[in-house]
């Protein structure tokens, strides 16, 4: 392959996990914010830890979950939400960057996928929701694996899909932990640091840290 091939996280990189609870955010009051966070936390929680167990539920089942701990660790958010909230994860939105990094990458003449923790359906109709279908050469899903990132394996559908070397991916994510199974992997990571985080995992450090998606290709 001539050209990096450009291979993207999806939740929390190309579609904005709090994008759900802003749909209804004055609806759910004071702890809105805390109550999507902890819905986040535990949704990767739960890979981790059912991974670890060598259990699986595929990541639909795990959104659900998660967000039902979320409603009884902030009682004041009304259970009536959940499944409006539920709605809106399913055709969760991109970041408003998103789709036009794709199609510079295709102009470009590079290769473009997602390769995700979300089931094949859930990411059918993310894909589909924000039209980022025709800037995409494939999705790809651990779902087929019946475990979760960071586990090698899930890196490796990647390098089997397409053909090619782990040193010929671009892998991007705003998740360093997802990241650092890239990198240790062996491709080349790219960390969207969309919340200035601080760094973590120096012995897997990207090659560039960038604030947000228009910085790409660079
Ligand atoms: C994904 C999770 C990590 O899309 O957000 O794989």
């Amino acid at each position: 392959m001539a050209q990096p091939l450009y291979v993207f996280d999806a939740y929390g990189t190309l579609f904005d996990v709090h994008a759900a609870i802003a749909r209804h955010r004055a609806a759910a009051g004071p702890d809105a914010d805390r109550f999507s966070e902890t819905w986040r936390q535990k949704q990767l929680e739960y890979t981790w830890t059912l991974s670890l167990a060598g259990r699986y539920a595929d990541f639909w089942t795990l959104t659900a979950r998660a967000l039902d701990f979320a409603f009884a660790r902030y009682p004041s958010v009304d259970r009536a939400l959940r499944a409006p909230l539920l709605d809106a994860y399913f055709t969760l939105a991109a970041f408003p960057d998103a789709k036009a990094a794709l199609a510079r990458l295709k102009a470009a003449g590079h290769h473009t996928a997602i390769l995700s923790n979300g089931s094949p359906a859930m990411l059918a109709a993310a894909v589909a929701n924000s039209q980022l279908d025709g800037v995409l050469d494939a999705v790809l899903s651990v779902d087929v694996l019946r475990f979760y990132k960071p586990r090698a394996e899930v890196y490796a559908l990647v390098t089997a899909h397409f053909s090619c070397a782990p040193g010929e991916v671009m892998f991007v994510s705003s998740n360093r932990w997802d990241v650092m199974g890239a990198v240790a992997f062996g491709f080349r990571g790219i960390w969207v640091n969309r919340a200035g985080n601080p760094d973590e995992y120096a012995d897997c450090a990207p090659l560039r840290t960038i604030a947000d998606l228009s910085a790409l290709p660079g």
